[in-house]
């Protein structure tokens, strides 16, 4: 089967590769020239563990190609996938420029037959839209559209796509069912779960999946704020809720608030759905409250550690992407927290094993120096916080970096260490829901 995936970032890049490694004969297509130039070399423009190796073998296979012209992948394939952005708008809806100008070039470049699955995070209503701008340009084609959300991690995308817990797809005729049932049967030959519903239904799933995940997070770090009240410990509180089958103790880590391209994103445009129909969503209202509330709250964790005021202070900070194992600095809690420090009139000095330039482009240079490991940002700088709970830092030698600082304060933003140790260690340490 041929197919072609529009859109070659973290979904459609994971996306394309992953069919490739099934076998299928995939064009990648991307806007962006130089990504694809790249792409061509096997240069990866994003850091995904396993991806690079993945895609260059893909390539070589001759099952992997890239190119900016739409129409090339489209004429060949029989299914379209649709990947791009939909990014948020000032009111926190999705902006679904990008999915419609793709659905428009789809329907100027098609010339027979073709399912074309929407892979973004779209609203409800947005399958039906695709096949109203399709069926308005080419009355004289047929296609079927299918919803088929993605729910893969950055940081573990590879595994997500190829082990996923389950596909779900949105799909109104026999003809598009059999074919994706088709194009998806190396996973039902592991037993992958799958579900087919309608296309507003898929839509749906989505959003809710990404907004209860959310709900766990905002949860956790809720109680973690009151067991710092009661000298309570949330490590144990999420041990023993996490325990109860009913609950399961994935998404209950307590820390300085969700962030990412997905989780704020489809928390406010859920928001923003569910308004628009009358149906409002409150706990997802209060889960967005709650996360902006966090991410303050590990801004004055910081400032309180250096004494209650950052004038003329140096911080070095420990991971700045929004989660360990990839470069996504998008809405990351590292960022509310540079901006106070720089904005109370202190300085930073950051490390980051991967978004040190992603970081570098929303951030810019002023107050912050980039560092090339954790040990130098550590050098001279008046208190020291880990923000992101890469691997790397869970082994820092502490003895060292207690060496290198002015002062021996950690703030422990994600619970990395045990608190008993740092302080033996000479530390005065904070963390996040344990005393
Ligand atoms: N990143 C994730 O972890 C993740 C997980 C699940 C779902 N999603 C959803 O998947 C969608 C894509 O997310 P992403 O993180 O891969 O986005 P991204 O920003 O990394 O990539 C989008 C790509 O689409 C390209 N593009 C935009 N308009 C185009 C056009 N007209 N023609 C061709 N290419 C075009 C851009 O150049 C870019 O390379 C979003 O809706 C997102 O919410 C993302």
């Amino acid at each position: 089967m041929y197919i072609s995936v529009i859109g070659t970032g973290y979904v459609g890049l994971v996306t394309g590769t992953c069919f490739a490694e099934f076998g299928v004969d995939v064009t990648c297509i991307d806007k962006d020239p130089g990504k694809i130039e790249d792409l061509r070399k096997g240069i990866i423009p994003i850091y995904e563990p396993g991806l690079e190796e993945l895609v260059k073998k893909n390539i070589k296979d001759g099952r992997l190609h890239f190119t900016t012209e739409i129409g090339e992948g489209v004429r060949q394939s029989l299914v379209v996938f649709i990947s791009v952005g939909t990014p948020p708008r000032g009111d926190g809806s999705a902006d679904l420029q990008f999915v419609e100008e793709v659905a428009k070039s789809i329907a100027e470049n098609m010339d027979s037959y073709k399912v074309i699955v929407n892979k973004s995070t779209v609203p409800v209503g947005t399958g039906a839209r695709i096949s109203e701008i399709i069926s308005r340009s080419r009355p004289d084609l047929e296609f079927d559209v299918a919803s088929n959300p993605e729910f893969l991690r950055e940081g573990s995308a590879i595994e997500d796509s190829m082990r996923p817990d389950r596909i779900v797809i949105g799909v109104e005729s026999e003809q598009a069912k059999a074919i994706l049932r088709d194009l998806y049967r190396p996973l039902y030959l592991i037993e992958t779960p799958f579900v087919f519903t309608n296309i507003p239904t898929a839509e749906l799933i989505k959003y809710a999946s990404n907004a209860f995940l959310a709900t766990k997070v905002s949860f956790i770090n809720e109680m973690a704020n009151i067991c710092e009240r009661i000298n309570g410990d949330v490590h144990v509180v999420a041990k023993g809720m996490g325990l109860d089958g009913r609950i399961g103790s994935k998404f209950l880590h307590a820390g300085p608030g969700y962030g990412g391209s997905c989780f704020p994103k489809d928390t406010n445009a859920l928001v923003n759905i569910a308004q628009e129909l009358g149906e409002p969503t409150r706990i997802v209202e209060a889960v967005i409250k709650v996360n902006e509330n966090q991410k303050l709250k590990a801004f004055e964790k910081v400032k309180s550690a250096a004494g209650g005021s950052l004038q003329g202070k140096t911080v070095a900070l420990l991971g700045l992407a929004f989660k360990p194992n990839t470069d996504d600095f998008r809405d990351a809690p590292a960022e509310v927290v540079v901006k106070g420090i720089i904005r109370e009139g202190g300085a930073v000095r950051a490390y980051d094993p991967a978004a040190m330039e992603q970081a570098r482009q929303a951030l810019g240079e002023k107050g912050i120096v980039y560092c090339k490991d954790a040990y130098e940002a550590v050098e001279g700088a008046d208190l020291m916080a880990v923000i992101t709970e890469w691997n790397q830092f869970r082994l820092l030698n502490l003895e060292r970096c207690r060496s290198l600082l002015k002062d021996p304060v950690l703030v422990d933003l994600r619970n990395v260490y045990e608190p008993a140790t740092a302080r033996k260690l000479g530390f005065e340490y904070s963390c996040v829901g344990r005393n």
